[in-house]
């Protein structure tokens, strides 16, 4: 039975790791190579055609026994289990977490709530199959007859960052003679900027919101409206052919004006930021088609499945999750950089940001309690080389310990020259670098001035993944995200926290109302903020005034 979640600190495997963690004070990664001359070749898992070398960090087959133990102790067995069963693991909104449906073969069955959802998964597939074929065919028609060219979706967090990041991965597989954006911000220049080269009668909107009621989405879908009637001279109808919804709410699409059978459903238990793979995909498969979004979801259902059934010691996610747990609770590492080394992923980090810190970024436990221990890390990156040309020495020199995730494939989809062994390399040497960095005897043999040998010493010891798989398919696409959801969840389950609400956004939402009247009200406010708000209010109100006058 695991223990009461609110008892991590106290768990025999967490007391254990913590005394056993001082090894790493004496020891270091250069070390732990030298001891062991094979390490290199052990330490790395091959599954589902991803390789993990996860040989360079601060650990020991003693390290890995306790995280097992630790993972066992938390009940992680049993939280998978739930989830793949769609019991009600996201506990404060009292819902199934069952974006692994999303990906489920039409012959299985899950049952939610005595209802098998996977029928209702592939009609909504195929529904979007077929739409996306009339349009990249051009047999869908813009409401003056002219083919759409333009696809603009609209959506914010979950409903934008999984459609640009996917769009962005797979363009080598997109159709190039359609134009891609997506409008997420309610800073009016995001829609301006992505509407100002496009013509109307050849664009299609795409308003992505699971609850219908987002702000930032709402407005943008108006200003949207406005901007494709008034360039059919203002004839509202239309919008019916250059405006589909995907949303949860059919009610608040109708409401809006979008005809429900323009609509693309998906379901409360699949949450914002694990829905990339559903109808907010739309986007996606409209850019590459609907035999190369199969191909994604079939990545996502392999790597779904090793996570469900592969021991503990050989999965992929769970080692993952496991890392992260032992330098942020044990380390005191704060982030975790992820480095892909493949330009189309160069939106991955950000897609991550959401995926990782708003699944983990929890101070309570799933009982309510204040947890005993750190928990989400914050992830950032960039795509390699640019990063190693700004933040990266901090990474090697830097007072702060950073794991680092590396990303890259065995071939390049644009091979051109040396480039790829290029890219490669560099990872390989960035890898290297931070593990076992360069001594002070090294640097002096070189013939540096004394004084200067301390700012060329790279103490090393910077633990680093480096994960690689051939080439970036959609497939692979598919299992690079799935990879990560379950690393989330697997740290989730380590927490014990709820790794699928996410309440910390609503107070900001909450007080952006309240203040909304007050900053475009006719008639001077009577403010009731702190001093701060107060001040800032009435300095906005007067500058705009002025603005005006
Ligand atoms: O405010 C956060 C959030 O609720 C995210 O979780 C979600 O992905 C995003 O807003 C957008 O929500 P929706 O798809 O309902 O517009």
């Amino acid at each position: 039975m695991p223990l009461q979640v609110s008892q991590l600190s106290e768990r025999p495997s967490w007391k254990a790791l913590k005394a056993h963690r001082s090894l790493f004070d004496e020891k270091n990664i250069k070390e732990l190579f030298a001891e062991d001359p094979q390490r290199g070749e052990k330490m790395n898992l091959n599954a589902a055609g991803l390789f993990l070398d996860f040989s360079k960090n601060r650990i020991t087959e003693k390290t890995l026994e306790l995280l097992l133990k630790l993972a066992e102790e938390s009940g992680l067995r049993e939280r998978i289990d739930s989830m793949f069963r769609g019991d009600k693991i996201n506990i404060s909104e009292n819902r199934s977490v069952l974006h692994v449906a999303l990906r489920t073969p039409k012959n299985e069955k899950i049952i939610v709530d005595g209802e098998d959802v996977v029928p209702k998964v592939h009609e909504v597939l195929e529904k979007m199959a077929s739409f996306a074929d009339s349009v990249r065919s051009g047999e869908w028609k813009g409401y003056s007859g002219k083919r759409i060219k333009n696809i603009i979706n609209i959506g914010i967090g979950g409903s934008d960052l999984g459609p640009v990041m996917a769009y962005e991965a797979l363009r080598y597989y997109s159709e190039r003679s359609m134009t891609f954006r997506f409008v997420s911000n309610v800073d009016s220049t995001d829609f301006v900027e992505a509407t100002r080269d496009l013509d109307p009668s050849e664009t299609l909107f795409i308003v992505s919101s699971k609850t219908f009621g987002t702000l930032e989405t709402l407005n943008n879908a108006h200003s949207a409206r406005d901007w494709l009637v008034r360039g059919f001279g203002d004839d509202q109808k239309a919008v019916a052919k250059h405006f589909v919804a995907v949303s949860t709410n059919a009610e608040k699409v109708a409401a809006f004006g979008i005809d429900t059978q323009n609509m693309f459903g998906f379901w409360d238990w699949v949450g914002g930021r694990y829905s990339m793979d559903s109808a907010i995909g739309l986007s996606t498969m409209l850019a590459i088609g609907p035999k190369h979004f199969n191909a994604m979801l079939a990545g996502f259902h392999e790597i779904d499945e090793h996570f469900r059934t592969a021991p503990f010691e050989k999965n992929l996610p769970v080692i993952l999750g496991l890392l992260s747990i032992w330098y942020n609770d044990f380390f005191d590492a704060q982030t975790v950089a992820v480095l892909p080394y493949d330009q189309y992923l160069k939106r991955f980090p950000a897609y991550l940001q959401q995926l990782t810190m708003e699944s983990n970024g929890k101070h309570v436990t799933l009982d309510g309690k204040k947890v005993d221990t750190q928990t989400g890390p914050i992830y950032w990156g960039e795509p390699g080389t640019n990063g190693q040309h700004s933040f990266y020495q901090l990474i090697h020199q830097g007072t702060r310990l950073i794991p680092c995730d590396f990303i890259t494939f065995y071939k390049s989809l644009n091979p051109l020259g040396r480039h790829h062994d290029l890219l490669v390399s560099n990872v390989f040497a960035q890898a290297e670098a931070l593990a076992f960095g360069k001594t002070k005897e090294q640097v002096q043999a070189e013939g540096t001035p004394d004084a200067l040998v301390p700012h060329r010493v790279f103490e090393g010891n910077r633990p680093s993944n480096i994960l690689l798989a051939d080439l970036l398919t959609p497939e692979t696409l598919g299992k690079l995200v799935a990879l990560y959801e379950h690393n989330v969840f697997t740290q989730g389950a380590i927490w014990g926290i709820d790794s699928f609400d996410q309440w910390g956004v609503e107070l900001g939402k909450i007080l952006a109302q309240k203040i909304i009247p007050e900053l475009d009200g006719p008639t001077t406010p009577i403010l009731k903020h702190d001093s701060s708000t107060n001040h800032l209010i009435s300095l906005y109100r007067e500058k705009k005034i002025s603005s005006h006058e």
